[in-house]
């Protein structure tokens, strides 16, 4: 095999070296193409065909539905580890050592607390703002109570910020869905696992004493792995992008908690679930949706289904959907929407319109039903993704930075006026 691209432009050859990753990936590496060809660049709308980095995170491949991290495959960490270890593989490489990995539960939970006037700034929230957005700005008010800026160069730095956003982002979290259901703020107890904190945070009543569920805990463990890293998506590529302009940790965190919010990403969580539900209201014709989804003149789009890497299936809806149904099978819960979603599901498997367009249930099409049965309110979904994709975040900035990556700043085609005479006011 050539190990260059050779590209022709204007009548003149190019040669550009071609970069093979460890799965024997195959990267144009046109670092020179605008100096070579005298600023010619390339337009590639949504980063179709761009890779914007080399990263040894996460391995994915879409046509075969095979999702790994740092080498390991999602099937086996969702199985047999915790969300703990698989930020900490993610984050430094290797599976932590048993002394390894307490040293990182001890250092996490030592920092697990947060600034008590941060309460004020989450006090001047309205109960109805989403909590998305108020998860973003308390993340990016971190950064005011923790001004000095990290210094890569440093591990000990590095370790330090990462345990402090691990410790203090699922106080953040619980705050936020308390302060909306008008509970009081509290904090978790260091006796706890890190998931075990999470869900004591979040539904602990100030009247009685937080009872573990075995079956919540392990579902919530299962489901913070499955999202825990998925290479350069639209909010991971924000926060590296972010980064790359040495923005702090914590800021770049928070614009990538506002990518995340989206509907097309991971706000998905909610959609699928208010979709569903309004399917359900509707009298629960799934087929009259499944038209109108393929109705190119009916913006309505099938919540759920669709991958932008995906064109296969995705390794994580199938985990989730056996988990899906061991925990509603465990609590007992009978939930028509889940029935409506496994008509939409099953129909559309079958249907040429999906069929052909590889359209197949993605991870949110399931992990809104289970949240859903865990007791989670729908607009605290997307909140609970990005609790998963903490890890992700921080790996890929650390790696980022590691790598003494360039500022992120890509090009484009100009195609409005050419240059004009400006005309007074009174002349216009
Ligand atoms: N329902 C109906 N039709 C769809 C859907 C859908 N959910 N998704 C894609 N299509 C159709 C498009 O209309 C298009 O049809 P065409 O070729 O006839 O024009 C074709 O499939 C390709 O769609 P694109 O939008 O070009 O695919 P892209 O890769 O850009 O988008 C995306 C992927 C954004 C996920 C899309 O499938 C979608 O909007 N899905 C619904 C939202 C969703 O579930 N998002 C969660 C993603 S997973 C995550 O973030 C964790």
């Amino acid at each position: 095999m050539s190990n260059t691209a050779i590209l022709e432009v204007n009548g003149e050859k190019h040669e550009f070296p071609l970069i093979v990753g460890t799965e024997n990936e195959i990267g144009i590496d046109i670092k020179s193409l605008r100096s070579v060809t005298g600023g010619v660049t390339t337009i590639d709308p949504g980063y179709k065909n761009t890779g914007s980095c080399e990263s040894a995170i996460t391995f994915l491949n879409g046509e075969e539905g095979v999702l790994r991290y740092r080498g390991y495959a999602i099937e086996d960490l969702a199985e047999k580890a915790d969300f703990l270890e698989v930020a900490y593989l993610l984050i430094f490489g290797e599976l932590p050592t048993k002394e390894q990995l307490d040293k990182f539960h001890t250092d996490i939970k030592n920092e697990s607390v947060v600034d008590d006037d941060v309460k004020k700034i989450l006090d001047a929230f309205p109960k109805s703002a989403h909590p998305m957005g108020v998860l973003a700005s308390l993340t990016s008010a971190l950064t005011a109570f923790n001004p000095s800026s990290v210094n890569v160069n440093s591990e000990e730095d590095m370790y330090k910020a990462i345990v402090k956003i691990l410790g203090k982002f699922p106080v953040l979290v619980a705050w936020t869905m308390r302060k909306k259901q008008g509970l009081p703020l509290n904090y978790g107890s260091d006796k706890l696992g890190y998931v075990e904190n999470i869900l004591k945070m979040m539904f602990e009543k100030p009247n009685h004493d937080y009872e573990q569920s075995e079956i919540l805990v392990n579902a919530l463990d299962k489901l913070l792995i499955l999202h825990a890293d998925h290479e350069q998506n639209c909010s991971t590529s924000t926060v590296r992008i972010v980064g790359s302009s040495h923005a702090g940790l914590f800021a770049s965190l928070s614009a990538g908690i506002s990518a995340l919010w989206g509907p097309l990403h991971g706000g998905a969580n909610q959609a699928v679930l208010e979709m569903l539900e309004a399917i359900k209201e509707d009298g629960g014709d799934t087929k009259k949706y499944m038209a109108k989804a393929k109705d190119k003149e009916d913006p309505f789009r099938l919540m759920g289904f669709g991958h932008r890497v995906y064109k296969n299936f995705d390794p994580r809806a199938k985990i989730i959907k056996k988990a899906a149904d061991e925990v509603l099978g465990d609590l007992g819960v009978e939930d028509p929407v889940l029935d409506i979603a496994k008509g939409l599901a099953s129909e559309a498997l079958s249907d040429d319109y999906f069929v052909q367009r590889k359209l197949y249930p993605n991870v949110d099409f399931y992990s809104g039903i289970i949240y859903r049965a865990m007791g989670i309110p729908v607009e605290m979904f997307t909140v609970m993704f990005a609790l998963g994709r903490l890890p992700g975040w921080i790996a890929q900035w650390r790696e980022m930075r590691l790598r003494k990556e360039p500022i992120g700043r890509p090009r484009q085609i100009y195609i409005g006026e050419n240059l004009r005479e400006f005309k007074s006011i009174n002349e216009r």
